[in-house]
């Protein structure tokens, strides 16, 4: 695999997005105050983001959801909630980097059902829809894309490239050179 020089999504345009995006949750959440639930890892930058720029009182708390091997998705997620936070009669906003099949976002919004929470809205970084394979959208999307293996801002491959802050694809490697 190959990480592509230019960015696909520079760090500017990230934050003006985000920017966008904390002034919509700043709005639907006028009147109520939120709990952001990060998807570790991967949401975190996204998420220390969109929290700086709310101007809303909001708490935090994360879970972890996990169904990738290298570039690929498993199909079995992994949930691994602190149970000692409480989301019963909340106002959720579930807070990930990225929608793929669906399936991590899916069984992560089933699981948090079962909990009880007042509303339960999901925001993520960016969406591949013509992957998806559970249906699943999300309320608020900050870029569409094309199928494209992307890493940088939090998304990793195979932990690697989460440090970068912008988004790079990574592309797979050509047929060998002379
Ligand atoms: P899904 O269950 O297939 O929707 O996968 C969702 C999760 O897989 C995301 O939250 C990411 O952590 C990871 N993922 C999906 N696509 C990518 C990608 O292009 N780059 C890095 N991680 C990805
Ligand atoms: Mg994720």
């Amino acid at each position: 695999m190959r990480l592509s020089e230019a960015p696909f999504i520079s760090a500017t345009d990230l934050d003006v997005r985000i920017g966008e995006l904390a002034s919509d949750l700043d709005e639907a959440y006028a009147s109520a105050r939120p709990l952001m639930l990060t998807v570790l890892k991967g949401g975190k930058p996204f998420a220390d983001s969109l929290a700086r720029n709310l101007t809303i009182p909001f708490d935090t708390e994360s879970i972890r959801a996990r169904s990738y091997d290298g570039t690929e998705s498993t199909g079995t997620v992994n949930i691994e909630f602190d149970t000692t936070v409480s989301i019963k009669d909340r106002d959720v906003i579930v807070v990930e980097d990225i929608l793929d099949t669906g399936r991590t976002a899916a069984a992560l919004v089933n699981h948090l059902k079962s909990f009880s929470p007042a509303s339960l809205r999901m925001v993520t970084l960016l969406d591949k829809p013509s992957r998806r394979v559970a249906p699943i959208q999300a309320d608020w999307v900050g870029f569409t894309i094309e199928d494209h293996f992307v890493v940088g801002f939090g998304m990793d491959y195979n932990e690697a490239y989460r440090e970068l802050d912008d988004i790079r694809i990574l592309e797979p490697d050509g047929p060998l050179s002379a």
